[in-house]
This record gives C-alpha cells, structure tokens and sequence, in this order.
C-alpha cells in the first residue's frame, strides 16, 4: 500500500486533519502568543510537543499575518552554531523574491557572513568566522533585533530548547534572557524533553530564565478523545475497527503518542479491513520482534543490576517507590540505596521515565515498546 495514504503519522506533522485534540494546549499557545507571554512547552520525548508546535504555526497563520519560524538546536554545540541556525532560519523564511527578504538579505550581509548554497540540495548554508565569542552574541541579538522591526508579529519556536544548558559558554541563558527582554513584536516557545534540565532552567531561582515564561505541561491525549480519532480514519477509509481493539492499543502503548500512533500505523498498513483484538495483539508482537536487536543492545550498555531493576519495574508498568520494602523484596533487588543509585542512573539514560500522574509520580520504562517486550520476554 502506499504509505503517503496512512493517516497516523509517527514522524513530524502532516496537517489539522491527521492531529488528534491538543484543543486546550493549543488555546493556551496561542493565547499567550497574541497576548506577548512567552511558553515553556514541556513533556517526555514523543508526546507531541513538536508537532503541536507546527499545529499552533498553522492555527495562527489562519488568524492573522504571523511569522512563525521554528528552530531545533538539538545538533547545535555552542553559541556560534545557534547563531549560524537562527541566520539560516531566517534566510530560508524569507526568501529574497519578497521585499522582507530583500531587507533580511541586505542586512545579512553587514553582519560579514560567509554563505554559501549546498549544491545538491540548493539549501543556504551559514557561517560566521569570528574570533571574539562577544561578537556571536552581537550578531545573534542583530538578527533577533530585525526580527523585532518587522510589521508582522513573529513567533518563534526554538525545540529541544535544553541544548543550551551544554554549551560551553555558560553564559548563554543570560545573554539569550538580555536580549529577549528587550523584544515586544518576538514572542518565544522554549520547548524541550529532558524535564530536569528544563525545569531547572526556567524554575530555578538561580538562573536567567527564571519565572520569565508560563509552562505548558504535554500529557497524554484523553483515551476517549483518541478513540475517536482513530475509529474516525478507519471508517473515513471504509474500514471498521471495534471499541474493544481501540481500547487495548491505547492502554498497551499507555496512551504515549508516539507509541500508538506507531501501532495504528502498522495495523493500518496491514491492510486488514476489519482487524480485531487477536489481529492486533499479533501485529503488536511483530513490532517487538523488530525491535528487538535494540533492545539487546541496551542490555549490553547496562550492568545486570540495572537490566533486572528494569525487568522488575517493567512487570510492576508503574513504580511508585522503588525503595519500599514490598518492591526489593517482591523482585530480590538488595539494598534500598542500591536501587536508589540504579534507579537514578536509569532516569539520567533516560530509559526510566519519572511520570506525574494526578500529583503523583511514579517510575515506568521510557520506552513502552521496551516495556513491553520486558514484560513478555521475561
Ligand atoms: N496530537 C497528535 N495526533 C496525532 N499524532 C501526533 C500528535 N502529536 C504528535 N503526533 C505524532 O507523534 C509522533 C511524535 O510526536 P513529536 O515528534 O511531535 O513528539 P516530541 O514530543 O516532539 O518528541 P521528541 O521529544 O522526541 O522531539 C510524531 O509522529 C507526530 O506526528
Ligand atoms: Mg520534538
């Protein structure tokens, strides 16, 4: 079949058509938005901050002339590299057929650039050769300083936001905050996965962003909201699917976006018309099965300790305190401190996930196809 006509999606954004919910997340981004508060979007990987990024992008380029540009410095190492992104992000938003990118250009240049164009992708390539760090963050304040002088209002996204923290210029937060409290026509979106750095970020009283965004937490989308979505593109493509097989994908992917988009996609592609709860159970082991080599992989990077602490919580689904007397005893853990050190170790590799649920937290695997295969295969 041909994959462009699967209507779930597991990587970017398609369009409003092919997203599910997100209403009230998109109300509060856009809101804050027109009303020059800037959001720091937060959630656990694959929950759906980027797409929901994009989402908002279409949405507020319906109301009015917004420029949205979206930036992601995951790959970026220092201040020069977000420097030369936010300058490539400019040029490719504004293309110099129009009069602003005739302006970008003419400015761009007084800025001493070295560009150049791919040759076989045509796409703008940036480079700045200076040799005083002062002048990066000069530069990174004209471009933002341009931006700010446009008629538009300009929203821009910078995902995966944390990478910041690793720069070794440890003064990036404080000369990003400087220049940001400056601009009135540029509202900002800090998105990012590694809550703790996050959260750290902008909740800390000790660093430059600190209570200077509104936070927007991502969960998972409502089982019933998602239910519907996906009944909704089978029947639009004259299939069936019943409540009982909906309902099992959503609770055995936990409701984690990416996750059952992947198996809504696989169970999609399989073709069948009406598939049911034994069809789907098995399309879910094939999934397994493909993963895993990768799975044994991360068995190889982790002490046998860690591997049977993760065998442990992956049978529990959800750890609420991995130190009680009931869980080391249940699982033959040992010491309460040596699961605490494991358990923290997990967390930092990100293979646990600290989950908040209701006020609560609690301990799961970070990967639910991982989980599950735990589950089965031990
Ligand atoms: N509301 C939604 N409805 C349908 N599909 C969605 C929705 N949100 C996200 N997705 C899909 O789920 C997948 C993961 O989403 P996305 O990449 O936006 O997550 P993320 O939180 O940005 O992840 P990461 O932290 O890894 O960057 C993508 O394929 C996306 O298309
Ligand atoms: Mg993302």
């Amino acid at each position: 079949m041909n994959r462009a006509f699967n209507p779930f999606y597991t990587v970017s954004y398609k369009s409003e058509n092919y997203f599910c919910d997100r209403k009230s997340e998109l109300k509060r981004l856009s809101s804050n938005a027109n009303n020059g508060i800037n959001t720091t979007l937060i959630s656990a990987r694959k929950y759906g901050k980027s797409a929901l990024i994009y989402r908002l992008f279409e949405e507020l380029n319906k109301q009015k002339e917004w420029i949205c540009i979206y930036i992601d410095i995951y790959s970026t190492q220092n201040i020069k590299e977000l420097t030369e992104l936010l300058a490539v992000s400019a040029i490719k938003k504004f293309p110099e057929k129009q009069s602003i990118g005739k302006r970008f250009m003419q400015f761009f240049k007084s800025l001493h650039p070295v560009l150049s164009y791919d040759a076989l992708t045509g796409q703008p390539e940036v480079r700045f050769e200076f040799t005083q760090a002062r002048d990066y963050e000069r530069t990174l304040g004209a471009i933002l300083h341009f931006l700010e002088e446009q008629k538009a209002p300009i929203l821009l996204a910078f995902d995966e936001f944390q990478q910041v923290a690793m720069y070794p210029e440890k003064n990036t937060e404080a000369i990003l905050r400087t220049i940001i409290q400056t601009l009135h026509n540029v509202q900002f979106i800090f998105s990012g996965s590694n809550q703790h750095l996050m959260i750290e970020i902008f909740n800390s009283a000790k660093r430059p962003f600190f209570s200077s965004t509104q936070s927007l937490v991502l969960s998972e989308i409502p089982a019933d909201l998602y239910s519907e979505f996906i009944r909704r593109h089978f029947v639009e493509n004259k299939r069936t699917i019943d409540t009982e097989t909906i309902d099992f994908i959503l609770e055995w992917t936990c409701n984690h976006t990416y996750y059952t988009q992947f198996v809504c996609n696989k169970l999609y592609a399989s073709n069948l018309r009406n598939p049911d709860l034994i069809e789907t159970k098995l399309i879910c082991s094939q999934i397994l099965e493909a993963e895993k080599s990768t799975f044994l992989q991360y068995r190889n990077l982790l002490t046998d300790y860690q591997w049977q602490l993760l065998i442990a919580i992956a049978k529990e689904k959800k750890v609420f305190q991995p130190q009680s007397k009931n869980f080391i005893q249940k699982h033959k853990l040992g010491g309460a401190s040596t699961v605490k050190k494991a358990v923290d170790s997990l967390v930092v590799k990100e293979m646990l996930l600290v989950h908040i649920e209701k006020d609560l937290s609690y301990y799961r695997i970070y990967d639910v196809f991982l989980m599950r295969w735990l589950q089965t295969t031990y």
